[in-house]
Parts: structure tokens; C-alpha cells; sequence
């Protein structure tokens, strides 16, 4: 009875701290590919209609590409692409086919019928994908199919509601059929997740701007900006990410001084505040069975996640009580190691 009572009055304190930290802290809007917190008046995405068939892009419309019939090429790829056959919902530009098995019909097209964007869009034919989607490569078969429930139930959502796309990846979850799911999971796992982020601690940036579904893009015309207590992620080949969806080229994440090692610390010990990471995640953070491998994923994935979950927007019965009493600086800190890792 005692220890129940304790057990109790211990859950009880955990959840007050959480919402205190809830009330108090200031999200990482950069992590959501905003550089300010949300206003009244902000335009945000209403969520995608669940009844309407085609359903129409729920990510923000984007200026569509010049349709200048100019084709381009990438470092090392035999064929080339227009930007406009580079962005093609139903069919991207798959650059280097030789860095992946052939991709099955939902990942390559999608379900135009359904409204339904290639996988391969927002993640790449090679699953590395960008940093305001997400990587999807070398996850397990079964990690993926959770996740792809749990967007469909509600159960994984954004904490930002501006970040549109995380809505159109839960409405592609709730149309996808059983055979599309489990051919787009087991595709996916069986790549391997490739070194991706490059992670540089620094005192200033490049001024950034976001494009319409929040990515960074470096402004060289612009000074430098201070980066304060903030990870600013962007390509390493800017136009390449952004206008032709490369997917060799990866990203870089600008980190305060000193956060690899703090956060080094922390993902080793907990800090009094958490487990260690490797527990469960592996000692290398490559992930074991079931539990997705982090090291090398883009740092503002991995704030989102940790931010999403913390605030029970993501729910994770596991993961809330190891994000309740982290702050938004020991997320920036786990990142920076975080994304440093080899994969
Ligand atoms: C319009 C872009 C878009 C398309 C198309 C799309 N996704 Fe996503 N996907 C996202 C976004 C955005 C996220 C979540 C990022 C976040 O939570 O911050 C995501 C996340 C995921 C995750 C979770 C990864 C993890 O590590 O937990 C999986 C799995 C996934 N997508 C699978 C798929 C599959 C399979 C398809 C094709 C059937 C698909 N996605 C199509 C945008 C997209
Ligand atoms: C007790 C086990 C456990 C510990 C300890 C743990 N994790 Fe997790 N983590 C999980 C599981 C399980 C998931 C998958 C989400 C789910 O099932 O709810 C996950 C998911 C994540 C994700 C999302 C990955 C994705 O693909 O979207 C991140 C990021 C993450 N954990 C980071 C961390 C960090 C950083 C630490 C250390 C501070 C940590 N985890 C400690 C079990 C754990």
C-alpha cells in the first residue's frame, strides 16, 4: 500500500515537473524550419481532409519550378532531369539507381488514383532523405510499420502545427493498403542509413531563409547571424538539395561550441536526468531489433523527435519519461553528438 502510495505521489511529481516544463520552455521553432515561435495570425495547414479522394497536397504548395525544359545534371549521374521532372509527384527523378534495389511501385509513384506522393519524394529513393522529412533508410521493417499506425492513428503528430508536411505523411499513412505498407517497409530497411551530417560547433551562421516546407537555405548575400542557443541545419549543396533533390548530398548542422561534448556526456551517463542512450539504442547508437538507430541522422530531425515526444505529441510510453526533464539546451547538446556519429 506504501509503496503504491509512493509510486503514486512519484508519477503525480513527474507530470507536474513535465507540464512546468511544458509552460516555461520555449519550443525550438528552428528545429521546424521556423526562425520564430508561432504568432496569432500565423497561417497554418488545417489538417489533410481524411474523406477527400485524390486528397490534395497537404505539405504547403510550393512555386512550382520554371517549366524551362532545361535539363540538368548531378556529379556522377548518367542521366538528367528537369527540375520539373526532378520534382514529379508521382515519379521523382531517381538520379542514381545504382544506389539502390529496385524500388517497388508506391515508393517510385506513389497512388496518384488515391493522391498518394511517391515515398520517394519527401524520402528519397535512397531513404536518406531531407531534414524536414526525415530518414527512413536502414529502419527495421517492424519500427516502420509502427510508425506508419501510429501516424494514422493520431498517435504521432507534430508538436508545430505549421509543419504540413507531417500531416500529409499521416494522411499517405491512413490511405496506404497492407501490401503498400509492407513493400515500402521492407524496402526501406533493407538500405543501410548512410553518413549524412556533418556537424561543425561555431558562434555564427549563415543567414538562412526557409523554404515553403522548412528547409534551410544558406543566404550568401546576407551577414552572418549569431547562432545563440540553436542548432541551424542547412544542405551542403544547397541548390542541388533544394532545386534537383539530390541524394547524395547531405547536410550540415551548425552547433554551439562545445555541445558535442556535453551532449557526448549526457547520451554516456544520463546526467542525473535521463538514462543513457545506449541502453536501449545501442552503445553505437546504430539502434537494436525494433528500437531505430539515431547516430548520424540530421540534427533537427532528432530535436523534433525529442521535442515531439517530450511534449506527448509523439506519443512514446518509453521515450516521455527519458525527454520529461530534458531541457531544450540538452536536446541541442544530444543532437550535436547525436548527429556526429558514424551510422
Ligand atoms: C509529402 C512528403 C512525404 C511523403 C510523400 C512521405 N513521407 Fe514519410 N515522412 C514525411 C515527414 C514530414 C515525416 C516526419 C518528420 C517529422 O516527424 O518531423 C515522415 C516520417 C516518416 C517515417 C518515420 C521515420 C522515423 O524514423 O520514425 C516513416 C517510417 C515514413 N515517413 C514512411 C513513409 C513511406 C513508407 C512513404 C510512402 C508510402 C512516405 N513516408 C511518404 C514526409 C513524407
Ligand atoms: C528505455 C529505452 C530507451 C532509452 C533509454 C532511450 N530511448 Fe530513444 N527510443 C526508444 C524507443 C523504443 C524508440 C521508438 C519510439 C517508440 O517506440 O515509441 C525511441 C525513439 C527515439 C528517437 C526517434 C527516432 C526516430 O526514428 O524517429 C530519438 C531521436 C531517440 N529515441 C533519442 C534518444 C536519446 C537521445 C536517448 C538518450 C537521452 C534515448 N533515445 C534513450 C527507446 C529508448
Amino acid at each position: 500500500m506504501k509503496t503504491l502510495a509512493i509510486l503514486v505521489l512519484g508519477a503525480l511529481l513527474l507530470v507536474f515537473q513535465q507540464q512546468l516544463s511544458r509552460d516555461q520552455q520555449a519550443a525550438p521553432d528552428w528545429a521546424y524550419g521556423y526562425q520564430r515561435a508561432l504568432r496569432p495570425g500565423d497561417v497554418i495547414a488545417p489538417p489533410c481532409p481524411e474523406t477527400a479522394r485524390p486528397f490534395p497536397d497537404c505539405a504547403y504548395a510550393a512555386t512550382l519550378p520554371p517549366r524551362d525544359g532545361i535539363k540538368h545534371t548531378l556529379p556522377g549521374a548518367a542521366a538528367s532531369f528537369t527540375r520539373v521532372e526532378a520534382y514529379y509527384d508521382f515519379g521523382p527523378a531517381d538520379w542514381y539507381p545504382e544506389d539502390h534495389p529496385p524500388m517497388p511501385d508506391i515508393v517510385a509513384h506513389g497512388r496518384e488514383s488515391a493522391g498518394i506522393r511517391a515515398c520517394a519524394l519527401c524520402h528519397f529513393p535512397n531513404g536518406q532523405g531531407k531534414m524536414e522529412n526525415g530518414g527512413v533508410a536502414g529502419l527495421s521493417a517492424s519500427y516502420i510499420l509502427q510508425q506508419i499506425e501510429a501516424f494514422k492513428s493520431g498517435a504521432r503528430r507534430s508538436a508545430d502545427p505549421r509543419k504540413a508536411n507531417v500531416k500529409e505523411m499521416a494522411q499517405v499513412a491512413r490511405l496506404l493498403t497492407d501490401e503498400e505498407k509492407h513493400a515500402a517497409a521492407e524496402y526501406f530497411a533493407s538500405l543501410r542509413w548512410r553518413p549524412w551530417v556533418k556537424v561543425v560547433e561555431t558562434d555564427t551562421v549563415p543567414a538562412v531563409r526557409a523554404t515553403t516546407n522548412g528547409l534551410f537555405m544558406p543566404l550568401t548575400d546576407r551577414p552572418p547571424m549569431a547562432l545563440g542557443a540553436r542548432i541551424i541545419e542547412v544542405p551542403q549543396r544547397p541548390r542541388d538539395t533544394d532545386e534537383l533533390r539530390d541524394p547524395r548530398a547531405g547536410f550540415l548542422a551548425y552547433v554551439p561550441r562545445g555541445s558535442i561534448a556535453k551532449g557526448a556526456a549526457l547520451v554516456a551517463t544520463g546526467g542525473g536526468k535521463t538514462l543513457p542512450c545506449g541502453t536501449c539504442h545501442g552503445a553505437d547508437l546504430r539502434g537494436v531489433g525494433d528500437i531505430p538507430g539515431i547516430a548520424g541522422r540530421t540534427a533537427s530531425y532528432l530535436v523534433r523527435q525529442l521535442w515531439d515526444m517530450k511534449q506527448g505529441a509523439r506519443q512514446s510510453p518509453v521515450m516521455a519519461p527519458v525527454t520529461a526533464r530534458l531541457e531544450v539546451s540538452d536536446l541541442i547538446n544530444l543532437a550535436a553528438f547525436v548527429a556526429s556519429r558514424e551510422p
